[in-house]
């Protein structure tokens, strides 16, 4: 008995190790696969290490036309002199992360406060930089006194169309591009979301918002703004289904911003956001990296293999960029992992930006700067 126990034991402990391998290597294999599916890219990292001064994000990119933007906030932005010499030596484009928004431009009915939104565009004129502006249209961030009035479709559409006159006439000429609609798209992409807006006015708030926008500002490019949508699959069908029809009615959008909040664990393939991009710009649109970040926190590996699987994916979606006729840009949703809304909303301890939380240039910088110094 005693050496049947000691047998099976052995068996026991055998077949455990067995499934055990099997496993670990059934899972490091898939993790590889998944990671190898058009991401992974040899980066090379000497100019990293070289002592000389490097040339900025911003002046590489010029090179090839190509907008390289941050959004900021504006705290730091007016008071911290890293935070904004930093910006404004790497980044040629700004984005107000909070500073544009419907709640913060109106939070009182037809009293505007435009202290903030004004230090932005001041702060990219006086560096030479551009604006792309976000966000006119979006069912969150919205004021009180909005979303607790009882309003007819009427009287709400004359509030949409005074916020949008009022907010894009301002700064008329003096902003690049809009996000003019943000987040339409449900989120198993099978239509439009059953929102505050859609609610109120009824799904033509989107054709009308573009329209409005236009005759407000008729130099700004107009975007439809979205995240989840980036690669192929349901959510990005049904705003290629929008844009489109968007397009075909003759509404004047002229782009569509991927917003890109990517996770390491969970990437979608590089070749269905390169085929993405492709069908969008057959369709006489831009596109551009809106609200590029990469959270790393929950995938496998060290922090330094973590970081530089982040650096290959900021990479090849730089090399997408430069090689897609019509994508304009790239802006990254923050600056320096410090800041980033990763950590402060979604409360997630992470490191999603090309700058670490001292602002130090992270292996992401380096690989954003050889792909646009080695793009021909
Ligand atoms: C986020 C900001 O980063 C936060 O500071 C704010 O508290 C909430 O909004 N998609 C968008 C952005 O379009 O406006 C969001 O920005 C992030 C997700």
């Amino acid at each position: 008995m005693h050496q049947f126990i000691q047998q099976y034991r052995g068996f026991a402990i055998a077949s455990f190790i067995a499934v055990g391998v099997t496993v670990a290597l059934s899972l490091h294999w898939f993790l590889y696969q998944h990671h190898a599916d058009g991401w992974a890219q040899p980066v090379d990292w000497s100019a990293s290490t070289t002592q000389q001064p490097l040339p900025s994000l911003r002046t590489l990119a010029h090179e090839h036309g190509l907008a390289i933007g941050a959004a900021v906030a504006m705290e730091p932005l007016l008071n911290d002199p890293t935070y904004s010499t930093l910006v404004a030596r790497e980044f040629s484009s700004l984005s107000p992360e909070n500073a544009m928004k419907f709640e913060l431009l109106q939070p009182q009915r037809n009293q505007f406060q435009f202290a903030a939104a004004d230090a932005l565009v001041d702060f990219a004129q006086a560096h030479k930089m551009t604006i792309y502006a976000h966000v006119l249209v979006w069912y969150r961030r919205l004021p009180d006194w909005l979303v607790k009035g009882h309003w007819s479709r009427d009287e709400l559409k004359s509030i949409l169309k005074h916020h949008i006159d009022t907010v894009v006439g301002r700064y008329r000429g003096k902003i690049a591009a809009w996000d003019v609609v943000n987040e339409a798209v449900n989120m198993e992409g099978t239509g439009l979301r059953d929102d505050f807006w859609r609610q109120g006015i009824g799904p033509d708030y989107i054709d009308l918002a573009f329209e409005w926008a236009h005759a407000a500002d008729p130099d700004a490019k107009l975007f439809y703004n979205d995240f989840g949508g980036e690669a192929l699959g349901r959510k990005s069908d049904q705003i290629y289904q929008l844009v489109k029809g968007l397009r075909d009615r003759g509404v004047p959008i002229h782009g569509v911003g991927l917003q890109s909040h990517f996770k390491l664990w969970k990437l979608p393939s590089l070749k269905d956001i390169a085929a993405n991009v492709q069908r969008l710009s057959d369709l006489g649109l831009d596109v551009e990296f809106t609200e590029l970040d990469l959270r790393v926190h929950k995938a496998w590996g060290s922090q330094t293999d973590k970081l530089n699987r982040q650096a290959q994916v900021y990479q090849q979606i730089t090399n997408l960029c430069l090689t897609a006729p019509r994508c304009r840009g790239i802006t990254t949703w923050g600056v320096s992992d410090q800041w980033s809304w990763v950590r402060f909303v979604l409360q997630q301890p992470d490191a999603p930006l090309l700058f670490d939380q001292n602002y130090q240039p992270k292996p992401a910088y380096f690989a954003v700067a050889q792909a646009l110094r080695s793009h021909p």
